[in-house]
């Protein structure tokens, strides 16, 4: 070893996904910055298959709801055995449109710790009791219902790899993005300079970086304020000094 070269020590962030289709991962989890991150092993992923923890002649992880209606519900005993046979670590969450509404400071959360351990739904989604037990977190993705968790999963995880230290290189981008300071971000443009008749705006070739800035906080102001008022409420209501 070359004196004075550091040596990354740390363990990789863990994300364990438990799954029927474990097939599905690392989906798009294996390109660009977060699959390069992978490779690096910066983070490490382990997609479990639930149906490995089911017993019986079929296997089955499902069975008929009590109380009728459409639809099959996941067992609570296999994904019980799921759970404890693992070996993941970090907080357990259950992806799912009854959870609270995943965030960007949920995100930052998640990345500052060891790693997630992620149950996907399937069918009407899991007993209730095997989440009781386990004291799960519930999150959303949204008010819209996905016919399973794990594009819920493959999307919750992106948001946290790029946040992992040296995911993204240029850190500082980070910094100016959507809701890092409670606005939307402001527009991009890059060349050609006029495009389809249309002007990149003046003051973004003025070299002016303080003016620029302005420029870029109003403009966040106003989308927030036109296309979220529920985030434009709280950022007002936050002491001046807090915000950009
Ligand atoms: C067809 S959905 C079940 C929807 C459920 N019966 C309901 O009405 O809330 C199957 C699975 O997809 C996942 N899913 C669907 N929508 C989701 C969302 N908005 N956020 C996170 N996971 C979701 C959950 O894991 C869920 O168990």
């Amino acid at each position: 070893m070359v004196e004075g070269t550091v040596v990354e020590t740390r363990a990789p962030w863990r994300a364990t996904v438990l799954t029927i289709f474990p097939e599905m991962f690392p989906g798009s989890l294996g390109h660009s910055l977060a699959g390069r991150a992978l490779e690096r092993e910066t983070w490490r992923l382990d997609a479990v298959d639930i149906r490995g923890f089911a017993t019986g002649k079929h296997r089955s992880v499902d069975d008929e709801p009590f109380g009728g209606g459409a639809g099959m519900v996941m067992r609570p005993d296999v994904v019980d055995a799921a759970i404890r046979g693992c070996g993941g670590t970090g907080p357990l969450i259950y992806l799912t449109p009854r959870g609270r509404l995943f965030d960007q400071a949920r995100a930052r959360e998640l990345a500052a710790g060891g790693g997630v351990t992620l149950i996907c739904g399937r069918f009407e989604g899991v007993d209730s009791r095997v989440l009781e037990a386990h004291a799960v977190e519930e999150v959303s993705l949204g008010d819209f219902v996905l016919s399973g968790g794990e594009p819920a999963a493959l999307t919750l995880l992106d948001a946290v790899v790029r946040l992992l230290p040296g995911v993204i290189g240029k850190e500082e981008s980070l910094a100016e993005e959507s809701f890092e300071w409670g606005l939307l971000e402001y527009p991009h443009y890059t060349r050609p300079q006029i495009w389809d008749g249309r002007a990149v705006p003046e003051i973004l070739l003025s070299g002016h970086h303080e003016k620029i800035r302005d420029w870029r906080r109003r403009q966040a102001e106003e989308v927030t304020k036109h296309r979220r008022p529920d985030l434009w409420s709280r950022y007002v209501a936050l002491p001046s000094k807090n915000r950009t």
